[in-house]
């Protein structure tokens, strides 16, 4: 019989070094930090599930999903020399992963900042980041993500999905393999490059829209972000600084 071998694609990266594939997990951020604290796991290690009881969000929030219809990933990133003062260049880096990895698929995503993934105004992913330092240095990093891939109905309206966006059912496994690749395209890219794309990916940015801080709602333009990972909003003549949790956008849906 004549036949060829196929050939597997070389990993090229760090991530996807190893994987974990669980069916339920409290968090895998948390599953993630308990493999680094056991030395259970090594750089560039992938842990995905198809549900979590306990989805960890932004500011304390929860992130739920329906079991199996979305994509539910945490990263372990261990760098060699990455200094405190340079850690939202992880931020950067996996937020303009996702909207180049949506980009492939003609869906075309932006970032809100700090970094939820919207598609128009409706968020379609978001970023928890969890770093461990040693000094002046990240030690490792838990890099979780959750895309919401195949879910059709959410609670909130402000919610989309790759598949209402483009009316196709989506492998997972697929998904996160283009995914993790395009972790490992841009984990490498340079401080400042990344910066740069990070703004130019902006929701809202240059566009007068409505924000709102502890002094009410204004009318404000966005207009980039501090290597802090604060945001520059331009309020008539003045430029203000926000940090996180200090502004929330106004979106009508
Ligand atoms: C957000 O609030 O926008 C961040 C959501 C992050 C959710 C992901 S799902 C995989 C990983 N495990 C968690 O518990 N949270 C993150």
């Amino acid at each position: 019989m004549d036949y060829t071998i196929p050939q597997l694609e070389p990993m090229k990266g760090i991530f996807g070094s190893q994987e974990f594939n669980l069916s339920e997990v409290d968090s895998t951020n948390n599953f993630a930090a308990t493999l680094i604290s056991d030395q259970l796991c090594q750089n560039g290690a992938v842990i995905m599930a198809d549900y979590q009881s306990k989805g960890k969000g932004q500011r304390g929030n929860t992130w739920t999903a329906n079991k199996g219809e979305n994509l539910i990933l945490s990263l372990v990133y261990m760098p060699d020399n990455l200094s405190v003062v340079e850690q939202i260049k992880l931020n950067w880096c996996t937020s303009l992963a996702i909207v180049s990895f949506l980009t492939d698929y003609e869906i075309l995503a932006t970032i809100k900042w700090p970094n939820d993934i919207l598609v128009e105004k409706k968020k379609i992913a978001g970023i928890l980041i969890e770093n461990q330092l040693i000094g002046q240095r990240v030690s490792s990093s838990i890099i979780g993500i959750g895309l919401n891939v195949n879910q059709l109905i959410f609670e909130l309206p402000s919610a989309t999905s790759m598949k209402i966006e483009r009316k196709t059912t989506f492998s997972i496994y697929d998904v996160k393999n283009k995914l993790v690749a395009k972790m490992n395209d841009f984990i490498g890219l340079d401080f400042q490059l990344l910066k740069d794309e990070y703004e130019k990916s902006l929701f809202n940015r240059s566009q007068t829209a409505l924000y709102e801080d502890v002094n009410g709602i204004f009318e404000g333009v966005i207009l980039g972000v501090n290597t802090d990972g604060s945001l520059n909003m331009k309020r008539g003549d003045e430029v203000i600084v926000y940090g996180m949790k200090e502004i929330t956008y106004r979106i009508d849906f």
